[in-house]
């Protein structure tokens, strides 16, 4: 190991350089907040630039030291950039959360148009392609690092239309499959240049977006819960403290895994 792993292992993630894709709200906020509690430079990126300048002052309010960054992780261009005013602002690149993602569709697979497919699999497939990309060129460069990708208990299997609506769209569940399957590759293709590559699955989550769901049917909130065996929905800090674990040296031998952090649901 470097001496960047047994750094960490007594010191937190102070000193080191994170970029959090989608950092401007729900999960991605939690998590760049929590990055920088434990004393790392957080570079939010999204493509909300009002979101995402609320997010550096959340952190900046709370001590922390974070920077915006405007990407759509759906070009390559912006995504190159992203990581290059990364290395400007902080010097290097330790860690990547790969967690923006949509959630588009309407209707089962047969009602789904090819415009929405198009763009589920260019944010949520590409864009995590794109991002270790131009990620994984800098740990190169610097010796080491890891990166965390956001894939979901649809990482996993299908889930109907007919109960979760268009978070399970078919072109979302797929996105979230081939995020695995690019976190394995990138794993093997890396594992011996001291860089880890791992994802997080969540059950559902308690965000904005899962709130603004709920809207139409209430009674839904219950019934969501209930499909997690521990009775409840994930916080957004459940899945951060995960990306934190998975960082950290403390997962210094864990690389190409699929993390569920669901309230026991794949376990059913
Ligand atoms: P969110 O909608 O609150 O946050 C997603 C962020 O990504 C937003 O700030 C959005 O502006 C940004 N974003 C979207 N497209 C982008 C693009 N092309 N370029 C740059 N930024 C872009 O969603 P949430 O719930 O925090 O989800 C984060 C990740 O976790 C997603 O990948 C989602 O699929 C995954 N996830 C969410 C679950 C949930 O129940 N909320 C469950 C399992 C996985």
């Amino acid at each position: 190991m470097g001496t960047m792993g047994d750094r960490r292992m007594t010191d937190g993630f102070t000193g080191a350089s994170v970029i959090v894709t989608g950092g401007a709200g729900g999960i991605g906020r939690t998590t760049a907040q929590a990055f920088a509690r434990e004393g790392a430079k957080v570079v939010v990126a999204d493509r909300d630039e009002i979101a995402g300048a609320e997010t550096v002052r959340l952190i900046e309010a709370a001590g922390g030291t974070a920077h915006f960054v405007a990407v759509d992780v759906s070009l390559e261009a912006s995504v190159e950039a992203m990581v290059r005013a990364a290395v400007a602002r902080f010097g290097r690149l330790d860690y990547a959360f790969n967690n923006a993602g949509i959630a588009l569709g309407a209707g089962r697979l047969a009602d789904l148009q090819e415009d929405l497919f198009d763009r589920v699999m260019a944010v949520n497939v590409k864009g995590v392609w794109l991002c270790m990309k131009h990620e994984l060129r800098q740990m190169l460069a610097q010796g080491g690092g890891a990166i965390v990708n956001s894939g979901s208990i649809g990482s996993f299997s299908g889930m109907s239309f007919e109960r979760y609506g268009d978070s399970a769209s078919t072109a979302y569940i797929a996105s979230k499959h081939a995020v695995i399957g690019l976190t394995r590759v990138a794993a093997m293709d890396y594992a011996k240049d001291n860089i880890r590559v791992n994802a997080v699955c969540p059950g559902v989550v308690r965000t904005a977006m899962y709130e603004e769901s709920l809207r139409g049917s209430p009674a839904r909130r219950g019934e969501i819960a209930a499909m997690h065996p521990m009775g409840r929905i994930a916080e957004s800090e459940d899945v951060a403290q995960a990306v934190l674990w998975l960082c950290s040296s403390r997962a210094g031998f864990v690389t190409g895994h699929a993390l569920s952090v669901d309230g026991g649901y794949g376990a059913a």
